[in-house]
């Protein structure tokens, strides 16, 4: 079991919140807002401009999962501080007229060199600026792999055509707009340090792109037209190849030809569970995601939430403590099923979900001191984004990938126009020691090479009946998971329409740091009465949640993006005709 001291991981938190979030101090307070609506199909993602590309691919009687590649690689245009190829995630798809879900893991690994103790100093203490800034701090990309995989097995439409509206955007440039200024100018110094990013990602005379300046990204555009000319191996070997080699041996990288070529896009099963009549498919390991939604969604079922008030204190209070109890489990138990047994079943137990909720005072807040997994006693009796996709035929894609921190480690691959991702500091780079989200972890994730590292990606579908009823995910680095919990929460058991339920106030807790993360919202009567309960607040002046999400009724599609941060969209295929 591990435990942690409190002042450290109290700041902690507050690094792990402001590495994903780069928008204006945005205050939520119950924002009301309208779906989009459509019939025909839509595309719901953080940047408006990679949504209308997808949304087109649509249009022109692409699948969704066509849509969502090419929403995929044209983010990694549009949207630099999380859309990439040089990153990785997760994609969940429904193929409609086979009702089957697949799960597919394109998260990064390790490169085969990495090692347990690769991020200590000599004094045994982690160097955090070796996992997270360095060229040490980059895992295998996954990202075109996981592309490629999905439309050779499930598109209608060639890699050329799908990743065109990418080249042209890269190639012919697009105009910048606020939220991309805003987010360049938060990382600015980081990036300024790296002689290639200081070359992409600002002005030839240094000065920061401003809104309303037009961008073009050559190297970029020429690895785009080099993946649309081989596949996968324009990536993976090759040019590009030799371009990251080169990188890491000028940085002291440790990712290789052969790791690269040797990089792997894995299909998995879908980790399975049932919320109050409706059936929940989502993201497993290597992915906590997925079994802790279902883990959590277990223990509320039983309570009746809506009879508690939204977001009230003994609302707030009783998530809180599910939280809590999900991620002890998970600090414990989670890691990549390939190197490590994870006890998937048994985490999302029904029966262990019932002696969780036992645990639970319904008026005391538990310390995390005095807490930790007790799964083994139960005796059995940042920068990351997401995108929805929702087509006519019924085929849903539910995608989340990321560099990890925004803009990754900061450092581009020189030549090749991309950057890379930080993910090796999703690693346990120590047992106890938390990582840039202050998550804590123990051996089942610690560094090995060819290993991937434990997310908290969310990609999310939920059926009803058989027919799926909403396609979620988000950013948010270990925030990820609590607020695809609140907005599926907020739509299904009270009812909001999915722009609403996107647009509340959301609150987080993770064990450790043992204190209840809020956005900006809630009242402070409520807060007193959580204090008074036990608790520890660290109520935040940003919004960190931004899911992307598509709900179905009466054969209408209903999309959202996070409508607290600008840029985002949800395009239909009727405004796109
Ligand atoms: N890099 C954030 C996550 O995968 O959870």
């Amino acid at each position: 079991m591990i435990r942690k001291n409190l002042a450290t991981v109290f700041v902690l938190l507050s690094v792990a919140l402001s590495v994903t979030a780069n928008p204006p101090a945005i205050i939520a307070s119950n924002a009301q807002s309208q779906p989009i609506i459509s019939k025909q199909g839509m595309v719901v993602a953080q940047d408006a401009i990679a949504a209308k590309v997808g949304a087109k691919i649509l249009a022109q009687g692409g699948n969704a999962i066509d849509a969502a590649v090419a929403t995929g690689f044209a983010l990694a245009v549009t949207l630099p501080q999380a859309g990439n190829i040089g990153g990785g995630g997760f994609m969940m798809v429904y193929l409609a007229d086979k009702d089957k879900t697949i799960a597919i893991d394109y998260r990064e690994t390790a490169p085969e060199t990495a090692y347990r103790d690769l991020f200590l100093n000599p004094d045994g203490k982690v160097n955090n600026s070796i996992a997270r800034f360095s060229h040490r701090s980059a895992g295998v990309p996954g990202t075109v792999a996981g592309m490629v995989l999905a439309l050779e097995n499930y598109g209608t439409m060639s890699l050329k055509q799908v990743i065109q509206p990418a080249i042209e955007l890269a190639d012919k440039g697009f105009i910048v707009d606020y939220p991309l200024t805003e987010s360049l100018q938060d990382r600015s110094e980081r990036l300024a340090q790296n002689p290639a990013s200081a070359k992409y990602f600002f002005n030839p005379d240094g000065s920061t792109l401003k809104a309303g300046d037009k961008w073009q990204q050559k190297d970029l555009a020429k690895s785009l037209k080099l993946i649309a000319k081989h596949g996968k191996e324009g990536f993976y070997t090759g040019t590009t190849a030799d371009k990251i080699v080169a990188e890491m041996k000028a940085g002291d990288g440790l990712i290789t030809h052969t790791d690269l070529a040797s990089y792997k896009a894995v299909e998995r099963e879908a980790v399975t569970g049932t919320y109050n009549g409706y059936e929940i498919a989502s993201m497993p390991p290597p992915s906590s995601g997925g079994v802790h939604l279902i883990q959590m969604l277990n223990i509320l079922e039983a309570w009746d939430l809506p009879a508690l008030g939204h977001n009230s204190a003994a609302y707030i209070h009783r998530l809180s403590e599910t939280m809590r109890r999900a991620y002890a489990d998970r600090a414990e138990h989670l890691g990549d099923p390939d190197h490590v047994p994870v006890p998937t079943q048994r985490l999302i137990n029904k029966d262990y979900a019932s002696y969780l909720r036992d645990s639970i005072s319904l008026t005391k807040a538990t310390a995390s001191a005095d807490y930790g997994s007790t799964l083994e006693d139960f005796k059995e009796s940042t920068q990351t984004t997401h995108y929805s996709v929702w087509d006519k035929q019924g085929n849903v894609v539910s995608n989340t990938y990321t560099l990890n921190f925004s803009y990754g480690s900061g450092i581009s691959v020189s030549g090749a126009g991309f950057l890379l991702n930080n993910e090796m500091d999703d690693f346990s780079a120590k047992p106890g020691s938390p990582n840039g989200y202050g998550l804590l972890g123990n051996e089942k994730n610690a560094i090995a090479g060819t290993k991937r590292p434990l997310s908290s990606m969310t990609p999310t579908i939920i059926f009803k009946d058989g027919k799926p009823v909403l396609v979620t995910g988000s950013p948010g680095g270990s925030t990820i998971i609590t607020t695809v919990l609140q907005t599926v929460l907020n739509h299904l058991t009270f009812d909001m329409n999915i722009a609403q339920a996107t647009a509340q106030p959301k609150f987080h807790h993770q064990w450790y740091p043992d204190a209840i993360g809020l956005e900006p919202g809630f009242s402070k009567d409520t807060t007193a009465i959580l204090k008074s309960m036990g608790h520890k607040l660290s109520e935040r002046n940003r919004v960190w949640g931004k899911s992307q999400s598509i709900s179905a009724k009466d054969d209408l599609l209903f999309g959202s993006t996070d409508t607290r941060w600008t840029g985002g969209g949800a395009i239909s295929v009727e405004s796109v005709k």
